[in-house]
């Protein structure tokens, strides 16, 4: 398998309990739910969430007819699977965002919320998903924003040695990257997206602030604030919409997967394991989740 930068591995992490479930994010939840829906088409056949997580947003995604949920780790999306059900409008897909198992053109609305953050090389991976895009779908892309007030205060208090104003990714720790917003625009626009609409979330992102004020209405400002994107952009969170490439390729009707390996698309699928025809690598399929991280 070709080499890729390195990855931050959730395999058996915690995400969901530490993270979210009673740990006082409810305002961050619903605010970026608000922002997925305002830039995502509501209906169409295929979806992908890259980097999905144990499937915390996947009640967005009702108005379409196939939705996979992609991730690095396997355990968070057993736990996905656990509770969203082995339906079939569901598919489990663990592997490398570097190289993804799926043929060229195929989905028309790509989303990813909270992971950019991770990706050592953004460029890389936006150029794989320029790949798999079909022409005339839409990318809804969440970013870790360097340019936030916080970043900025801190900066000028000489609390911080990085600049949030340079346009280069900063890792404040390993594996976390933050990103200047003109950086990002540059990075779509180079593989082929082309940008619209951005909107700003999560304003108020400050524990006092949530404990004292109820979260419908910090909801509710948020909401209206989203649109200030145009005149400034100084939230931690921004979400991105961009089309797909036009020139790109439309997957055939019958394919789907495509082999990590050498990228020859799949044509048989057994119960437990796909074999490819080409190079021979087989990939495991453990009870309803494909597994494209290492071959068996
Ligand atoms: C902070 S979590 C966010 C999960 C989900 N998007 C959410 O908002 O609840 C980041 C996710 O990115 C995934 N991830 C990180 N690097 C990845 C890679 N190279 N390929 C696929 N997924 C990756 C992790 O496994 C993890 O589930």
């Amino acid at each position: 398998m070709k080499e890729t930068p390195p990855v931050c591995d959730y395999e058996g992490s915690d995400y969901r309990t530490r993270f979210w479930e009673g740990q006082g994010r409810t305002y961050e939840d619903q605010v970026e739910r608000v922002a997925l829906n305002r830039l995502m088409p509501p209906t169409g056949r295929t979806l992908i969430e890259i980097g999905a997580g144990f499937g915390r947003l996947a009640d967005e995604y009702k108005g379409y007819d196939k939705v996979v949920l992609f991730d690095y780790s396997r355990s968070l999306l057993k736990e996905a699977q656990d509770h969203l059900g082995k339906n079939g409008r569901f598919i489990y897909v663990a592997g490398n965002w570097y190289n993804m198992p799926f043929v060229d053109g195929l989905f028309e609305t790509m989303v990813q919320i909270r992971t950019l953050h991770h990706a050592a090389d953004a460029p890389a991976l936006f150029k794989e998903l320029a790949r798999i895009a079909l022409s005339g779908g839409t990318y809804v892309l969440e970013f870790a924003n360097k340019r936030n007030l916080k970043a900025i205060g801190r900066y000028w208090l000489r609390q911080q040695d990085w600049s949030p104003f340079t346009h280069d990714p900063i890792e404040f720790v390993k594996l976390n990257f933050d990103f200047h917003p003109t950086w990002i625009r540059q990075q779509l626009n180079q593989n082929g997206f082309k940008v619209g609409p951005a909107l700003t979330v999560s304003h108020f992102r400050f524990g006092p602030i949530k404990r004292t004020v109820p979260t419908g209405l910090l909801v509710a400002l948020d909401s209206m604030l989203q649109k200030t994107a145009p005149l400034a952009q100084l939230t931690p969170s921004v979400f991105i919409q961009s089309q797909h490439p036009q020139h790109g390729l439309k997957a055939n009707n019958d394919s789907f997967f495509a082999c990590p390996n050498c990228k020859t698309p799949f044509k048989q699928n057994n119960d437990s394991f796909i074999e490819c025809v080409e190079c021979h690598t087989k990939w495991g399929i453990d009870d309803g989740i494909y597994n494209f991280k290492e071959p068996l």
